[in-house]
């Protein structure tokens, strides 16, 4: 299994430019399931998650065309199979998309059940009883979920008792082609639902309220194909604004949406970073300055995102005085303090809160990753510590983050990659 050494200790200075979000991707390459057109997705990332997803499209039968630039071209007219295999699913959890988009289409699907993964138990009960209400007949039988509808999906008034990001995506792909009228009510309002939202107005459904709790959607008798530009990826984004802040550097961001990052600037500015943006940059400088602790409490956008928990967490493990983080989306997202803490932060883990107490500097050590957005909190635990940290376990880094040592070299971070 790869690793990654890092030797900390260095500011992040310069600019890099930012990807094609991975969560407003993978549920635009689901939605080509809705027609037999081709569908053109540009700006994809480059990362695992995207490669299992088309990896998923191509074991039923469909054969996504790549052009040098990493645009997918998807012609799904020669599915042959309505089936998402264990061993994909397994992988990764967002295969779950393709249910909706198979059910309204082809009227059935079978998709292995996900598990529980690093987390928490994160079950998929909501996409299931919304598809019900939709008058699906849904099993879960042998470890998948068997959807079957006859004739076709009705549009119905559906309350989601949490807020579900993929779940709303589920059920509003399900939506665009089921007769009459579908409300979403405690709808997502993350930006790649919009993103979503926006992909399926350009192939001829009609949406409405996407980016608010209640959305509403006409079915209609088919979709067409289009070509569609994926949005920034704004966690990403934010990921790099934080390391450069725990390293008290200064970085510009390029190909970004400062405007979907509010929650996230807000915090850094309060951590003592200085702010500029521009449409589509940010800028941030600590001016060698050691930034000061924040607190704060994750929660479905627009509050604080849980992708950017742990990495928060990092930035507070090193800042001057006590902040507190309360995690309300996950049950069990702190897996990344114990390795902090083994590198001489001082974290502890309350229920669903931990007080960071932040210490002058972290000392490396080998450490492991548990989760995408684990990892990615010590590789900035690593590149503010002291000597040397090997962060073990990367492959989750690598579902999530295009390139993330030749940007972070980029920015003067050494960095490197240490091959199994
Ligand atoms: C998506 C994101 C993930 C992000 C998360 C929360 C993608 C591909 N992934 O994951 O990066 O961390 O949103 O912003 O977009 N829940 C249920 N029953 C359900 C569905 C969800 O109880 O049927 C619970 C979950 O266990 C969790 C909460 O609802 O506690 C929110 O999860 P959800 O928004 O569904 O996360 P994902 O869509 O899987």
């Amino acid at each position: 299994m790869d690793k990654l050494l890092i030797s900390g200790g260095v500011r992040l200075d310069g600019e890099i430019r930012i990807a094609g979000a991975k969560n407003s991707a993978l549920p635009i390459l689901a939605a080509t399931l809705l027609t037999r057109d081709p569908v053109q997705v540009c700006n994809l990332p480059h990362l695992y998650d995207i490669t299992t997803m088309i990896e998923l499209l191509g074991c039923m039968g469909v054969q996504p065309v790549i052009d040098e630039k990493l645009n997918v071209e998807v012609d799904s007219s020669t599915i042959k199979h309505f089936s998402a295999p264990y061993e994909l699913v397994k992988t990764m959890r967002a295969s779950i998309l393709v249910l909706g988009p198979l059910l309204a289409h082809y009227g059935e699907a079978e998709v292995a059940l996900p598990g529980g993964c690093a987390i928490g138990s994160r079950p998929v009960n909501l996409h299931i009883s919304a598809l019900e209400a939709m008058g699906a007949d849904i099993k879960v039988e042998d470890g998948y979920i068997k959807a079957s509808v006859v004739n076709k999906l009705k549009g119905a008034h559906i309350f989601m008792d949490l807020v579900t990001v993929t779940g709303t995506e589920n059920v509003m792909m399900a939506a665009t082609l089921a007769t009459g009228e579908t409300i979403i009510e405690n709808a997502a309002r993350e930006p790649e639902v919009v993103d979503l939202a926006n992909c399926l107005v350009a192939m001829g459904a009609k949406i409405k309220g996407q980016g608010t709790d209640t959305i509403v959607i006409q079915g209609v008798e088919k979709l067409h194909g289009c070509s569609y530009s994926v949005m920034p990826d704004r966690i990403e984004t934010g990921t790099y604004l934080i390391a450069a802040a725990a390293t008290r550097g200064h970085i510009k961001v390029k190909d970004t949406q400062p405007n979907i990052l509010e929650a996230v600037l807000s915090k850094l500015e309060q951590a003592g970073a200085d702010i500029k943006v521009g449409e589509n940059w940010i800028e941030l400088d600590m001016h060698n300055e050691r930034p000061k602790s924040v607190s704060l409490r994750t929660a479905p956008y627009p509050a604080f995102p849980t992708d950017m928990q742990a990495q928060f967490t990092a930035l507070n493990a090193i800042a001057a005085g006590t902040g507190s983080i309360t995690e309300t989306v996950f049950e069990n997202r702190f897996m990344h303090v114990h390795e902090m803490n083994r590198m001489g932060a001082s974290i502890q883990v309350e229920g669903n809160t931990v007080i960071v107490t932040g210490v002058e500097s972290l000392n490396g050590a080998p450490v492991m990753a548990t989760d995408l957005r684990a990892s990615a909190s010590l590789i900035i635990a690593g590149l503010v510590g002291k000597n040397e940290t090997i962060v073990d376990r990367i492959y989750h880094i690598d579902r999530g983050y295009e390139c993330i040592e030749e940007k972070l070299q980029l920015l003067g971070a050494k960095i490197k990659r240490l091959p199994s």
